[in-house]
């Protein structure tokens, strides 16, 4: 008789968890915990409406300075969201490969690629625990996308010589909207601190436009 209330006990709870399950967000929410799986459900459920939450077109840092990028070079975009700046490149004759987290997005950045008729590389995985060999790049692009644990693998990531476009925004830009966790914004000149060692070939960090943002590019030495 034990052993049948338990066997129903269990199957209850199984199927009310089924049933309810708990949003990423809502988790993070309740526990303060930020794992890359709840990151990946928040930026799934981001990501399922059908439009393209950032546009289809290029950021404008990297439609303005792409020519710093090796003519035909290989390119990883970090974090590449929709697809918006890895399609651009391809269209320019870059071989580039997009890691997200979110499959959702890689998903919809093949439709755009699709669209404009240029073939990308999507891998959806978490660039904290994804795997790249050193020297596999002569370019990397991230936009939008803060992990300072990640500098010192981007350093080997690239070729020597190889260029890094980063840009994103600044604590400015977050004392002015009030939203997102403050490890997601940049320090005001913390770019240039940030990948030390490598050669500062243009950094912005305009005050009088309307977003604050911080963008660089740098060359491998
Ligand atoms: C603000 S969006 C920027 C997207 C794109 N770079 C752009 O500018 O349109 C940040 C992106 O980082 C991705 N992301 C977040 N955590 C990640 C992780 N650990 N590994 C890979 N991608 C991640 C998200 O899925 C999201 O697409």
């Amino acid at each position: 008789m034990k052993l049948i209330l338990f066997i129903l006990f269990i199957s209850i709870n199984t199927n009310l968890a089924a049933r309810d399950p708990i949003s990423g967000s809502r988790f993070q929410h309740l526990t303060g915990v930020k794992t890359s799986q709840d990151s990946k459900t928040q930026w799934d459920e981001k990501y399922s409406r059908p439009t393209f939450i950032y546009g289809k077109s290029p950021a404008g840092f990297l439609a303005e300075n792409y020519q710093y990028i090796p003519y035909e070079g290989t390119v990883l975009d970090m974090g590449m969201g929709e697809g918006r700046n890895a399609v651009f490149l391809a269209q320019k004759g870059y071989k580039v490969t997009g890691v997200d987290i979110s499959s959702v997005a890689v998903k919809k950045s093949y439709l755009l690629a699709q669209e404009f008729g240029v073939k990308i590389k999507g891998v959806v995985a978490s660039l904290s625990d994804y795997k790249i060999a050193p020297a596999s790049f002569d370019a990397i692009v991230c936009f939008y996308y803060v992990d300072r644990s990640l500098v010192e693998k981007i350093k080997s990531w690239l070729k020597p010589g190889g260029i890094l476009i980063y840009e994103a925004y600044t604590t400015r830009e977050r004392a002015k909207t009030r939203t997102g966790q403050a490890e997601e914004y940049l320090g005001e000149q913390e770019l240039l601190k940030l990948f030390s060692g490598m050669r500062v070939l243009k950094y912005e960090e305009p005050l009088h436009e309307k977003e604050f943002r911080s963008s660089i590019i740098l060359r491998k030495e």
